[in-house]
Order: structure tokens, then C-alpha cells, then sequence
């Protein structure tokens, strides 16, 4: 069976780089529409815009932080504007600054929660709007929008020493669910994902060199994820062979949240 986007709209927040441009790729290669948002770096954003319409795919890039209110209601006024529907948000910016617990800043705390978990709170609330207000759309899918939050491994596991980051997956997970149970009568589908190590700019200091030995005895199936293991689980849970999946989150991590430690006995 062919997954087809066709017809619809996808926004991707933090789509210039690692999972969500990966993510970006892949959803305009199904036929979606795709506007590719970032936050400082324009260039590699407007050069896989540019690479999507050489494709023959439709795509723009975006810029807006999307841990404030008014630069969200921007990007999806532009979303609009261009493509004239939004049908899918893969609600994905994300970043770590690390630190042992008792040297955090504040600043660093914030930052953390007002991108992860903040921004895809505004993301969310943005997008959900607009399915609501544009109704069903049953020509291309037979929900009427669907959100993938972009959440993590450590939504259950602790991490010491990134207690900000740890902290906002576990919020990303209880807002996705209550999300979910909130809108699903409105046949809006709302899932996220949990990758564990992908090899992207983000944990490039643990996949790279003689890191990434210590990191695989952590994945039980013995390898880093690559961007497009995740991506092909985006188009899926975007596409209506998904439309039973609602509230769920999807683990895509080699099975590093298996306790990999307890292997020989514990
Ligand atoms: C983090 C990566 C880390 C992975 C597994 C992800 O959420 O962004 O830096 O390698 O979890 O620990």
C-alpha cells in the first residue's frame, strides 16, 4: 500500500536541520505541502525548500521562535496565506542545555521548557484552531487534522544531568495525551513520537568517535537511529493508514527503553 499526502498541508517546526528535516523531506516526497519553519538559521531552511520544489513538491521556509505567542500566530498566518490549509503539525523544535541539577540556571530552565514544551503547547493550540475552524476536509484525509508531537526516550527515562530537557518530554507526553482525549471526538488525531539516540547534530558528542561504542551498549539492537527511521514514522502517523492511532506514543529507539542494563542478569 502507497501512502499518499497529496492535497494536504504540513507545517514543520525546527524543519531545517536533524529529525524535522528529515521529517520535511519526507512528508513533501508523500505529496504534503510542506512549510518549513526555523529559528535563526534561514539559509538551510530556504536551500531544502528550494531542493522540494526542484522536486516538483510545493514547500517554504518560515523563521519564528516558536516559544513566542505572536511570532506563532505569524507562522501560521503565513502557513495560510501560502497553501490555504493546514492539515498536519509535527510540532518538533526542540533543544538541550545541560547541566548538573544544582548548577542550572534559570535561564537555562526556561529556555528549555519555553521551546520544548511551551512552544509545542502554542504550536498545538495554533494548529488545533485552525482544523476547527476549516472543518473536514474529506477529500484528502479522513481526520480532520492530525498533530505528531516530537517527544523523547526520556519521557519516562530520567537523565541525569538534564533535568530541564527530561523534564519538558515528560510534559510533551501528558500534554499529547490530554490533548488527544480532549479533541479526538472532533476526529483530530493527536500522537507524538519518542526516538532514542538518532544521529543528529543534537547528541553528536554521544554518536560520534569512541562515544558510540559506550551509547550501544544501551540499544539492544545495536545500532544509532538514522533521521529516517523517524521520518518514515512521521508520514505514517500523518497519513490515514494511522487513523485508528490517537493518543499514542511511538517509541523508535533500537530499544535502548528496554532496561538494556538487566541483560546478563542485572
Ligand atoms: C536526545 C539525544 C539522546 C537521546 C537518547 C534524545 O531525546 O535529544 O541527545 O541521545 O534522547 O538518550
Amino acid at each position: 500500500m502507497r501512502i499518499s499526502l497529496h492535497g494536504q498541508v504540513a507545517l514543520v517546526t525546527g524543519g531545517s536541520s536533524g529529525l524535522g528535516a528529515a521529517a520535511a523531506s519526507a512528508l513533501a516526497e508523500a505529496g504534503a505541502a510542506v512549510v518549513i519553519n526555523y529559528h535563526s538559521h534561514a539559509e538551510p531552511a530556504e536551500k531544502l525548500a528550494a531542493q522540494i520544489v526542484a522536486n516538483g513538491g510545493r514547500a517554504i521556509a518560515v523563521g519564528a521562535d516558536i516559544s513566542q505567542e505572536d511570532q506563532v500566530h505569524n507562522l501560521f498566518a503565513q502557513t495560510l496565506e501560502h497553501f490555504g490549509a493546514l492539515d498536519i503539525l509535527l510540532a518538533n523544535s526542540g533543544l538541550q542545555k545541560d547541566a548538573a541539577i544544582t548548577e542550572m540556571t534559570l535561564a537555562d530552565w526556561n529556555t528549555v521548557l519555553g521551546t520544548n514544551l511551551t512552544g509545542q503547547f502554542l504550536c498545538a493550540r495554533s494548529a488545533l484552531r485552525q482544523f476547527i475552524a476549516q472543518g473536514l476536509r474529506p477529500d484528502v484525509s479522513r481526520a480532520m487534522g492530525k498533530i505528531i508531537h516530537m517527544s523523547s526516550v526520556h519521557q519516562t527515562i530520567p537523565w541525569a544531568g538534564h533535568a530541564n530537557y527530561a523534564a519538558s518530554k515528560g510534559g510533551v507526553d501528558l500534554l499529547m495525551r490530554t490533548i488527544a482525549q480532549e479533541v479526538g471526538e472532533l476526529k483530530i488525531r493527536v500522537n507524538s513520537i519518542a526516538p532514542g539516540a538518532i544521529r543528529t547534530a543534537i547528541n553528536a558528542e554521544e554518536t560520534e568517535g569512541s562515544a558510540e561504542q559506550k551509547l550501544l551498549k544501551l540499544i539492544p539492537y545495536g545500532r544509532v537511529g538514522d533521521a529516517e527511521d523517524v521520518a518514515n514514522a512521521v508520514v505514517w502517523l500523518a497519513s490515514d493508514l494511522s487513523d485508528y492511532v490517537h493518543g499514542t506514543s511511538l517509541v523508535i529507539d533500537g530499544g535502548m527503553s528496554l532496561y538494556p542494563e538487566f541483560r546478563g542478569n542485572g
